[in-house]
């Protein structure tokens, strides 16, 4: 699949829920959300036909997003399907970490009962007698896991998430380095006054543990008090912050994830940095090769533009896989050049219910 400019499509990018655990304020606004009816969420079987059928026109890797997506019910049978689908050779998930440490047997059912389980201090007991959800997330295949980790200070914590699951979080980020993924992320979003001194112990953080931490510009997604340009920080100014502490940031432009991040090295270190301008970054749009699937069966050709295309509709109504296939290449061919987030957008769409 090739879009008019010459992305060529190779990642899709699947929410399978809406719902999340912690409530962090770019992502979803204040005022408690209703969440989606389940008979308007993709089902499993579902979200795998369109996988397959993606994966049968050029998508390589899939990265499972929520919400929270290790908050939806069975979701480790829905991972040990994914390495089955032909064409996918690379299986990623975005989580915030609350959940990885916990034992993979328990169910977390709902958000309620998740809630409830972690408010009791942490799970590594747990952990220790059971395999951990991090361990059995690599036994089906996953081999990327992106942590969202914007601070280590307990209370900037849970001021920015909503709740305190910092220490769960640590423990989730020592059980994925415990189940040996091939790459784990760290992803922190840059929040002028609220995580700016928080740079250099991420990038300890990051490098005592060998991870890659990737810094992230804010981007106006939905209607949220932290969402204005008084907390904009650009990456420009996060890499002189950090240049001013570890020396120069070398550019390592032949390194990449198969994401939008830039990527430099740490002079005299091993430590890898990544950089995610999706604002100040003007070449940003040039090498995407995304697709996202949205839980409620949306296609959306680009995560900054109001485009979306209702594909379980016509899933439900009946389509053949040669129509699905129809449906996905008419969406590639809508795909915008660039992001609009610089033209004042206003996607009145949660990014919780995109998906990152
Ligand atoms: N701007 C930038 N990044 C965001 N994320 C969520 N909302 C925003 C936003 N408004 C990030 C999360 C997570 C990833 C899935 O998306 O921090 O790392
Ligand atoms: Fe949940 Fe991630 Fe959104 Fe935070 S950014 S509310 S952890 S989905």
């Amino acid at each position: 699949m090739e879009d008019r400019y010459g992305h060529r499509i190779s990642y899709l990018r699947v929410s399978i829920t809406d719902r999340c655990n912690e409530r962090c304020t770019y992502c979803m606004p204040r005022e408690l959300q209703e969440w989606l009816a389940r008979e308007d969420v993709l089902s499993y079987e579902e979200t795998l036909r369109l996988i397959r059928i993606a994966a049968g026109m050029g998508v390589s890797k899939v990265r499972i997003t929520g919400g929270e997506p290790l908050t939806r019910r069975d979701v480790l049978g829905f991972f040990q399907q994914l390495p089955a689908i032909p064409g996918i050779n690379d299986i990623g998930i975005s989580t915030n970490g609350s959940l990885l440490s916990r034992c993979s047997r328990r169910p977390v059912g709902d958000v309620g009962a998740a809630l409830q389980d972690l408010s009791h201090a942490s799970h590594s007991e747990a952990a220790t007698e059971e395999k951990t959800m991090a361990r059995a997330l690599r036994e089906a295949g996953v081999n990327s896991v992106n942590i969202s980790l914007d601070t280590l200070d307990r209370e900037a914590y849970a001021a920015t998430t909503g709740r305190d699951f910092l220490p769960q979080v640590l423990e989730g980020i020592d059980a994925a380095i415990a189940a040996k993924f091939p790459l784990i992320k760290l992803n922190c979003v840059l929040m002028r006054g609220r995580n700016e001194d928080q740079l250099i112990p991420l990038a300890e953080f990051a490098a005592a543990r060998n991870l890659i931490l990737r810094f992230i510009e804010l981007m106006p997604v939905s209607h949220s008090d932290v969402l204005d340009e008084s907390n904009f920080l650009p990456i420009a100014e996060a890499r002189r912050n950090l240049e001013s502490h570890f020396g120069p940031l070398i550019p390592e432009p032949g390194f990449r994830t198969n994401g939008p991040s830039t990527y430099y090295k740490v002079a005299g270190r091993e430590q890898r940095l990544g950089f995610i301008g999706a604002m100040t970054n003007l070449h940003f749009c040039e090498s995407c090769n995304k697709l996202r699937l949205t839980c409620d069966g949306k296609l959306r050709p680009c995560l900054g533009s109001y485009l979306e295309f209702d594909i379980m509709k016509v899933m439900r109504a009946g389509a053949t896989d040669a129509e699905l296939r129809r449906f996905f290449l008419d969406v590639v061919e809508r795909k915008p050049e660039q992001h609009d987030f610089r033209e004042n957008y206003q996607p009145g769409r949660m990014m919780v219910a995109i998906g990152g």
